[in-house]
């Protein structure tokens, strides 16, 4: 069994006023989980250094919500590993719906992001997930692994995260169902032929469903969206599966 990583994406949420407030709330609801899971936290970019500093000591992680492929130069409004690594960044998110379809950011460029991600040492938390539209169309297995082979082309598996997210239970509180959720993470785990990968499952995960989606077999974590604002009920997800989570 891998080790469980259970991560927050903060997306454009929290000054550094309110990380700093988050933190404080948090840290001692999660100080005492066991050594099976990793609790790691993606704040905006301007947040990172004020989260670095609160978070210093206590065994939680930062990711991004993207990084570069360059290590340098005229790239308006994008952010290099070496930006990141200066802050203790140990994870990165790539290849998101969101800059996906806001930003038409490709398969290609999301993979060239993971793996400049990978060469600086950072571990990139790799995002893959159907629509609605093609989930109607039965598509939902060919979109995904057209993403994972693209996606994933070059990387290193034993220093990646792939997160399903379905696109159509991002934010709209409906979750995909465990076992279909677990279905596709078994399928993603095939096609990258890696068995020992970690792959998680995100959309509209909270205390109420992430018992059920952690005990799933090939669910080895999750990508919580709205639900890891809230520092009481982030710490009742990071403390899943035991008795005295808060
Ligand atoms: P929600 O948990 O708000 O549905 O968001 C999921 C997500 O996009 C995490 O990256």
């Amino acid at each position: 069994m891998v080790k469980a990583v259970i991560a927050g994406n903060w997306k454009m949420h929290m000054t550094c006023a309110e990380a700093r407030s988050f933190a404080q709330s948090f840290l001692p609801l999660v100080s005492n989980l066991p050594a099976d899971r990793t609790v790691v936290l993606a704040p905006p970019f301007t947040a990172i250094a004020t989260l670095a500093e609160a978070l210093a000591g206590s065994g939680l992680a930062l990711a991004s919500q993207n990084v570069h492929w360059e290590g340098n130069g005229a790239y308006t409004s994008e952010i290099s590993a070496a930006m990141l690594l200066e802050h203790g960044v140990a994870y990165t998110i790539v290849g998101h719906s969101e800059p996906r379809k806001y930003y038409s950011e490709s398969d290609e460029q999301i993979n060239r992001r993971a793996r400049a991600a990978q060469d600086a040492g950072l571990i990139p938390i790799l995002c893959v997930g159907e629509s609605d539209d093609q989930r109607e169309a039965a598509e939902t297995e060919r979109v995904i692994r057209r993403q994972v082979e693209q996606g994933l082309e070059g990387l290193d598996p034993s220093r990646l995260i792939v997160a399903y997210e379905p696109i159509w239970a991002i934010g709209t509180g409906k979750t995909c169902e465990a076992s279909e959720a677990n279905r596709i993470c078994g399928l993603i785990r095939a096609w990258v032929g890696f068995p020992e990968i970690t792959i998680q499952y995100g959309g509209s995960v909270k205390a109420e469903n992430i018992d059920q989606l952690m005990a799933q077999s090939d669910i080895d974590g999750v990508l919580v969206g709205g639900a890891s604002l809230d520092p009481v009920g982030f710490a009742r997800i990071a403390g899943y599966q035991l008795a005295v989570a808060a």
